[in-house]
């Protein structure tokens, strides 16, 4: 088997005293999308944040490849490939679209510049179309996909994604779902949230379910989706 491209071991984390993740085991594979499934406080953005360094992490490992970052700062992670794209939209709202993905920029991992303004203004066609726009004055959707595009410019190996379609229109969460496929298609690992199933239906071939910071199931996302059981107990329709 090849390699994952991110794995979590036991992971232990907490805020202050209150622990919120209970021994997550989450193996990622390369060049997939795989999404973490779970009701609101269930665990999801705490387990992106365990993987990125964001989080007081007490017990179990996470590997990038078969590097160990285990308690490194999410600057240091963020360099060894991996992108994270949060819960809250964060664009830097008094600068320009353009602007934005300027700052950015930054070379991969291997050298690698997989990914240039033209090539996000190709894959966001909205966003090319307002290049010079605040970008405080953009609509959530477009806010959404700003966010993505900036930190694609990062050139990551892998992206994590929290919850990208919350609070956003059907055709823009359809939008986000086609980027979302053709950044697997162009090798890019994802790890993405979501409270959906139908959306991670459209997007991801591999799921993990969380429930209270413990991982209750992972396999392809067409077993999880048939699994009644799994849905109604777990998961919002
Ligand atoms: N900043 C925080 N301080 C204290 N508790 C938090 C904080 N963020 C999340 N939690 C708690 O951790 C648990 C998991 O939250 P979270 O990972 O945000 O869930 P999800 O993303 O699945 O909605 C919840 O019980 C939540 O209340
Ligand atoms: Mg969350």
């Amino acid at each position: 088997m090849i390699a994952p491209a991110l794995r979590l071991t036991g992971i232990e984390a907490f805020y202050g005293t209150a622990q919120a993740l209970f021994g997550v085991d989450l193996e990622v594979p390369a060049g997939a999308v795989t999404v973490l499934l779970g009701r609101n406080g269930a665990g999801k953005s705490t387990t992106l944040k365990a993987a990125m360094g964001l989080v007081d992490v007490r017990a179990g490992r996470v590997f990038v490849g078969t590097r160990d970052v285990t308690g490194a700062p999410a600057y240091k992670v963020a360099r060894t490939g991996l992108g994270y794209v949060p819960e809250t939209r964060r664009v830097f709202g008094g600068l320009s679209v353009e602007e934005n993905l300027v700052v950015g920029e930054r070379v991969g991992v291997a050298g690698t510049v997989a990914w240039t303004r033209e090539r996000l203004f190709d894959l966001f066609p909205p966003l090319a179309g307002m290049r010079e726009r605040l970008a405080g004055q953009l609509s959530g959707g477009e806010q959404q996909m700003l966010t993505i595009a900036r930190t694609l410019m990062g050139n990551p190996q892998i992206i994590l994604l929290d919850e990208p379609s919350e609070g956003l229109a059907p055709v823009i969460v359809q939008q986000i779902a086609a980027t979302i496929r053709t950044l697997a298609a162009e090798g890019l690992t994802v790890l993405l949230s979501e409270q959906n199933v139908r959306f991670a239906m459209h997007v991801a071939s591999r799921a993990a379910v969380i429930e209270r910071g413990r991982i209750l199931v992972e396999g392809p996302i067409a077993d999880i989706a048939a699994d009644e059981g799994v849905r109604e107990a777990y998961l919002t329709p």
